[in-house]
């Protein structure tokens, strides 16, 4: 888990208060002189928005979750604008307390969300200034929602990539774990689905453990793009106001600020980084839950998971499905569509900020919560819910002349040209397929004459332990390599999950 304190919890979602109904169906948000009411730039229009282009244009339905990071943005800014004597210490304080106060209520779920509002942004505001006035309305001065929106969801999603680093750390150690336990357990190897070569299912596991840890270092870089505020960039041209940037910048932890206004407004490509890395750990994810289903199903028999994880038939008495390892492939489709829907809407915007970026937030919100769970579930599953049939996995490393290449390698140091051996090791697969054995179970004399070169010694290689024990180089399978890149796995885990 995370080692330090998140400020902000992007897990917890904003408690589900209903939006206000409009209070007079027809004539809703109607005041007098015909401006709309709640919206910041009422004047200018002589009617309001129907009610289906009221429900179309706002997000305050699914952007409540930024609320915390608004209101620290907010705080933020408000500080900056009274050190540079753009707003005045009583004003500030107002603005303070009437933050405080409506922190409490979306905590406590007493906040009223008004979809005459629009957003999560013009909500706060004006319930900010219903609480303090005049004060409320001047926090607005040198921003808008523009920047605004786009440091929230900086701010949003920078402690999403912490929490979920944690947990990318956990699955990891989870993995490194029980791949220590079973560096010397031998399996079939595969390619293309048929048994290849012996391998340890700690060297199998370790390969998932990799790429979580590039996963891992993917999340790591692209925070570092994530973490740069946008806030002063203002409408798209910058202010007229003497802000100080770098000032919010560190107030809110951010490490600099995007230099160009026009970029900082309008650019989502934080985002889209974001769910490329994420769609990558489930596609990973995804393969692994390929193999425990391939693995749990009585043909293979290589693992058994554990009964909490699956699900029986409605009518089939016998059978207990992989029901978690299958949603977390299935659940990769999502998040994979939202990567592709993040590229697509950023595409043809002109700069600087247009509507369109609005759409950023729920593929990016059911992102974080799909890793989320699945990391959740996948740890606990690794950890906890994996029963290893290592009885089985030797009888199907047997079964499929998997130490037939250690035969050709054994042969090829004893003078024979590769291509020459491989030949003579086919034919003796052959054989002992005709006679339904393993090449290890035939004798010396049956095996010598594929080759003269066989030797008394030739069973020495033929032995999965002997195949694998033999694998002894850097990224190898041999136990005692895997034990050693268990080890140094563990190493590289961040400080306090190892
Ligand atoms: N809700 C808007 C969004 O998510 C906030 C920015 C609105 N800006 C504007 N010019 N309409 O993008």
């Amino acid at each position: 888990m995370p080692a330090r304190q998140r400020p902000t919890d992007p897990s917890a979602a904003v408690p589900p208060t209903p939006l206000r109904p409009d209070p007079t169906p027809g004539t809703a948000g109607k005041v007098r002189g015909g401006t709309p009411a709640g919206g910041a730039w009422s004047g200018r229009f002589a009617e309001p928005v129907s009610d289906i282009v009221k429900r179309y244009t706002a997000s305050v339905g699914f952007d409540r979750r930024l609320a915390e990071a608004d209101i620290e943005g907010s705080l933020a800014h408000a500080r900056m604008l009274t050190r540079a004597g753009i707003l005045g210490a009583a004003d500030l304080d107002a603005i303070e307390a009437g933050l405080g106060t409506i922190r409490q209520e979306i905590a406590e779920g007493r906040f009223a969300w008004s979809l005459d509002h629009e957003d999560v942004h013009l909500n706060i505001e004006k319930r900010l200034t219903a609480l303090v006035g005049d004060a409320g309305k001047r926090l607005h001065t040198a921003r808008s929602r523009n920047d605004q929106v786009a440091t929230d969801v900086r701010l949003w999603l920078r402690d999403a990539i912490d929490v979920l680093a944690g947990q990318l750390a956990g699955l990891r150690r989870a993995l490194i774990d029980l791949a220590q336990t079973h560096a010397a357990t031998i399996m079939p190897g595969f390619t293309h689905l048929q048994v290849a070569q012996p391998v340890t299912f700690g060297h199998h596991l370790l390969a998932y453990e990799a790429m979580l840890a590039r996963d891992a270092e993917r999340l790591a870089d692209c925070r570092k793009r994530v973490n740069r505020l946008p806030l002063g960039a203002a409408a798209l041209a910058g202010t007229s106001f003497p802000i100080d940037r770098a000032q919010v910048a560190q107030a809110l932890g951010f490490d600099g600020v995007i230099g160009n206004s026009l970029d900082a407004v309008s650019d989502r490509d934080f985002a889209i980084e974001f769910e490329a890395a994420a769609a990558l750990v489930m596609v990973h994810l995804s393969r692994f839950a390929e193999e425990l289903i391939v693995w749990s199903s009585p043909r293979f028999g290589f693992v058994d998971l554990a009964d909490r994880f699956c699900t029986g038939s409605s009518i089939m008495p016998q059978k207990k499905n992989p029901d978690v390892p299958e949603l977390v492939r299935g659940k990769s489709g999502r998040v994979i569509g939202h990567l592709v829907a993040l590229l697509v809407l950023m595409k043809a915007q002109p700069l600087a900020y247009n509507k369109d970026n609005q759409e950023d937030k729920e593929p990016l919100f059911d992102t974080v919560d799909t890793l989320r769970d699945t990391l959740a579930i996948m740890t606990d599953l690794v950890a906890t819910g994996i029963t290893v049939r290592a009885d089985r996995m030797r009888t199907a490393a047997r079964e499929g002349f998997a130490t037939a290449t250690d035969l050709a390698d054994y042969l090829v140091r004893r003078g024979a040209p590769f291509r020459d051996a491989h030949e003579a090791v086919a034919r003796a697969v052959r054989h002992a397929e005709t006679k339904g054995v393993d090449l290890a179970d035939l004798p010396i004399a049956e095996l010598r004459q594929f080759s003269p070169l066989v030797g008394d010694d030739v069973h020495a290689v033929l032995t999965l332990e002997g195949s694998v024990a033999s694998r002894d180089h850097a990224g190898g399978t041999a136990p005692v390599r895997v034990r050693a890149a268990a080890a140094a796995a563990r190493a590289a885990l961040p400080p306090g999950s190892e």
